[in-house]
């Protein structure tokens, strides 16, 4: 089977950091074939093509730039660069979150295999629609909920199905980024009427606590703090949510943009999780930003956030050198790539009548993010903002035939 050609469609900071890299070390190692990428503008391309960490690690890689020069916004591009792909190829989606259902649909329609970044679509109503599409086609969408793959998260998800966690019942989690994104793109976009911390980086901490103990939320309630950014619009920039689970647990998510930039690590996060067994309590700590390594450089190394004082995570995306040429990606920010496209493959490489019951094996292992298993994500944003509008008042999940979300009472 010749490697599937791949079109990356969005060049920000997601597509620098963890995918263009990953999906370059496919290619050097030939899973994958030819590359192209699709921004708005050609600077956003141009700036991708020349990214010093990524020529550093793959100096003699390059791929296929839409818009090629430097004209733009072309906000359909992405369109005819789909359209030229032979069909049954990959399309990984990074554009901005109001984005995805648009590129994700027509990607379905033109016959690509989908790898999406988080959050797939903004309502369950998205999701159902693109997964009965994707599965008319034969075809696999896979979002990519990187930390997944984080080796902690699947000891846990085993040793808590394995029954040495017995039953989640009370659990915290943190994910503060650092105070500078208020200087960033966000004060345009992540303002009251679109978003807010909890709907950002909230997700990450659901999303975990079903992966680990397969329950699912069933209501939501999310206090928003408003505060200002830099060019007065006004964001909800911290947020506090309850999230009670089908067995009656509840997961307290704090999230926020105020992580000092003094401080070392690019952010704070973490998950404990109490549970019950028996005669006994079961304890799970994860923290996931202080990795063991502390690092006290003779200069800031700078960067977006940098300090002179580190604590590097060696877990999520680092470059090592293997002896060249240039260097490998190595942490879960990579093997999520690279077995979400293996994935892809896998199905590809499988007879067109035997791919639906493939589709659904995918759904039920639940290690891969697909509409219909991670469908409860969609719910809890929608929940989500629909709480954190109305003051922090509880909205409830509903599942089954219509699932939705209406006020408690
Ligand atoms: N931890 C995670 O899983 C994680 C982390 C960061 C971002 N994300 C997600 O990734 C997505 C992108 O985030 P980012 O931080 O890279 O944003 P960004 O603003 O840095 O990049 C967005 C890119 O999309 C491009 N774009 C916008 N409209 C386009 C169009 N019509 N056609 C082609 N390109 C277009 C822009 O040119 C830009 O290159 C978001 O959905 C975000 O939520 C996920």
């Amino acid at each position: 089977m010749k490697p599937p050609q791949v079109a990356l469609i969005g060049g920000g900071m997601i597509a620098h950091d963890q995918i263009l890299p990953s999906l370059f070390h496919l290619q050097r190692q030939g899973v994958i074939g030819e590359l192209s990428v699709c921004a708005q503008h050609g600077r956003t391309v141009r700036a991708l093509a020349e990214a010093p960490a990524i020529r550093k690690a793959f100096p003699t890689q390059s791929f296929r730039s839409f818009p090629s020069g430097d004209s733009g916004p072309h906000p359909n591009l992405y369109k005819s660069v789909l359209a030229d792909l032979p069909p049954r190829q990959i399309a990984v989606i990074a554009l901005p979150d109001q984005l995805h259902y648009e590129a994700v649909r027509t990607a379905l329609e033109l016959n690509q295999h989908v790898i999406c970044v988080k959050p797939f679509v903004l309502n369950a109503r998205q999701s159902e629609e693109l997964e009965r599409e994707a599965k008319a086609r034969g075809l696999l969408i896979g979002v990519e909920y990187h930390k997944r793959f984080d080796d902690r998260s699947l000891m846990a998800r085993r040793r808590y199905r394995d029954g040495l966690f017995g039953e989640f019942k009370l659990g915290c989690a943190v994910l503060m980024e650092k105070w500078y994104y208020r200087h960033s793109n966000f004060q345009n976009w992540c303002t009251t009427e679109n978003s807010d911390a909890f709907t950002y980086i909230g997700c990450h901490y659901v999303d975990l606590v079903h992966f680990i103990t397969g329950l699912l939320p069933v209501s939501v309630s999310v206090y928003g703090i408003k505060d200002r950014y830099p060019n007065g619009n006004e964001g909800y920039l911290w947020a506090d949510a309850r999230v009670v689970w089908n067995n009656g647990a509840c997961l307290n998510v704090q999230n926020s943009l105020s992580f000092p930039d003094s401080a070392p690590g690019t952010n704070t996060q973490g998950l404990t999780m109490y549970c019950s067994g028996g005669d006994t309590g079961a304890w799970l700590q994860h923290d996931d930003q202080y990795r063991g390594l502390r690092y006290a450089y003779v200069r800031n190394p700078g960067g977006p956030g940098a300090t002179q004082f580190a604590e590097p995570s060696p877990d999520y995306f680092q470059y090592v050198d293997l002896g060249g040429p240039g260097l490998a990606p190595v942490g879960y920010g990579y093997k999520s790539i690279d077995f979400l496209v293996r994935e892809c493959l896998r199905l590809e490489a499988a007879a067109p009548e035997t791919r639906g019951k493939l589709l659904d094996q995918i759904d039920e292992t639940g290690v891969v993010a697909t509409p219909a298993n991670s469908r409860f994500n969609e719910l809890v944003m929608e929940a989500g903002r629909l709480s954190i509008l109305n003051g922090g008042k509880e909205v409830v999940i509903e599942y089954g035939e219509k699932p939705g979300v209406r006020f408690r009472g």
